[in-house]
């Protein structure tokens, strides 16, 4: 074993995942260190509450009441942010880690996601490290392997599962026929979902990691702001029923791809075909799908969350500093990255489903079909079962690739109709091909 002195590393939050990534540095220390040449060596703390309990031994480490007092002040040179949040102290304690000269490791994807840049840049002029493999489906290589396991690629498209509070509800909602009310507070009820939730289901957790992913598929700057984003918020039981009827399961993915000379990135509820490999990632499970020119498609599976996953991907890239590895950040040094063009989800092509609440008389199918016919879409299928003519009843339509602006209008046009009695469903079909 090298006798090389040890890593000296700094957390600043002391949550689930801060505590264990103490637990984690000190249980596995000889592993780590045969691994890195080095002892990695937890030299300071910060958090809100000293006194709380926090079920790790923290003796020998000394204790700093304010984060950004840590990142200036601690012997150590990495500094671990574990606080959370796009803004505030998060964001100081990485400016000033940074300024100081230490190393960076966060698992903040917002943070990352809206100010990810101007700390790649500081990152990057000061020649310090900034990890982030934590940042984006927890424990899932998904950073090391898309930057450096697929760097010999052109990846033109990437595809996650992105969120396992979002994949934890649809697939109780599938497997139970619970509605996402039930299933939401089941998610609760586990520590799954937040007691605000509205991060993990209107898409907004899974919209800030995919970002990450998407500038190190195309080794340019995203704005967040770029991104389309829906979550599963309004999704029925009804739609589930119907999407497994007509082979697909629905996931909320993250996509993100090439189109033409520009990138589109959006998050929404997608019906994919229920043989695909990501369609059997279920529960909380997160999956990144990356497509690179050489090596075909490579998908990647675990757990998305939770201390151990997270505190996993953490220490990995404390090993990574320790070994003396260096990497640009988003994969490309700063002044080579790329400008990208932000395409619209206007632009996208594909495939849709939507369920109609229609009243069931004569000539409304028509009517609502020359309304598709006159956007030049073409219909796949058609199912109307219920039977009656006082009540809405459902009527689902798939149709062939069609423009999302022409599926728009057509949808605008037919949910202005007074036979349509409630808002319509739509929902897009990913087929997932690679050309
Ligand atoms: N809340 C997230 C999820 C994990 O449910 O996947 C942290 O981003």
């Amino acid at each position: 074993m090298s006798d090389a002195r040890p890593l000296a590393v700094a957390v600043a939050g002391l949550g689930t995942v801060g505590a264990e990534v103490v637990r984690l540095v000190r249980a596995a220390a000889d592993l780590h260190a045969q691994r890195c040449g080095r002892r990695l060596e937890v030299v300071g703390v910060s958090a809100r509450d000293r006194t709380k309990d926090r079920g790790v031994d923290l003796g020998g480490i000394d204790w700093y009441d304010d984060a950004v007092t840590l990142a200036r002040s601690a012997p150590a040179e990495v500094i671990i942010e574990l606080i959370g949040g796009s803004d505030g102290v998060a964001r100081a304690v990485c400016h000033e880690a940074i300024a100081q000269g230490r190393h960076l490791v966060t698992a903040n994807k917002a943070l990352l996601a809206h100010h990810g840049a101007e700390l790649v840049w500081a990152a990057e002029a000061k020649g310090v490290a900034l990890g982030y493999e934590a940042a984006v489906a927890g424990g899932i290589p998904a950073v090391k392997g898309m930057r450096e396991g697929l760097a010999a690629n052109r990846l033109d498209r990437v595809v996650g599962i992105l969120n396992g509070t979002c994949n934890f509800i649809l697939t109780g909602m599938r497997e139970s026929g619970r509605d996402f009310a039930t299933e939401l507070a089941t998610a609760k009820a586990r520590g799954y979902a937040e007691a605000d939730p509205t991060m993990d289901i209107d898409g907004i957790d899974a919209a800030h990691k995919l970002v990450l992913l998407a500038q190190l598929a195309f080794n340019g700057a995203i704005a967040f702001d770029s991104v389309h984003v829906e979550g599963i918020r309004g999704l029925a039981t009804t739609d589930i029923g119907y999407a497994e009827e007509l082979g697909y399961r629905i996931k909320l993915l993250g996509i993100a791809e090439r189109m033409g000379e520009g990138v589109c990135l959006r998050v929404h509820p997608c019906m994919v075909p229920r043989d695909l490999p990501i369609s059997t990632v279920e529960g909380v499970l997160n999956a990144v799908v990356a497509y690179g020119h050489e090596v075909g498609e490579v998908m990647m599976v675990g757990q998305g969350a939770g201390a151990g996953p997270t505190a996993s991907a953490v220490v990995a890239d404390l090993l990574d500093i320790a070994r003396g590895c260096r990497v640009p950040p988003l994969g490309a040094p700063v002044q080579c990255l790329a400008p990208l063009t932000h395409v619209p989800i206007a632009d996208r092509q594909g495939a849709y489903y939507l369920r109609l609440m229609v009243l069931d008389r004569p000539g409304v199918i028509a009517e609502i079909a020359a309304h598709m016919r006159d956007q030049g879409i073409s219909l796949e299928g058609f199912i109307q079962r219920a039977r009656s003519p006082d009540v809405a009843v459902p009527v689902v339509m798939t149709t062939h690739e069609t423009t999302e602006s022409a599926m728009q209008a057509a949808l605008g046009e037919i949910a202005a109709l007074p036979v349509v009695l409630e808002a319509p469903v739509l929902i897009r079909i990913e087929t997932l091909n690679h050309q």
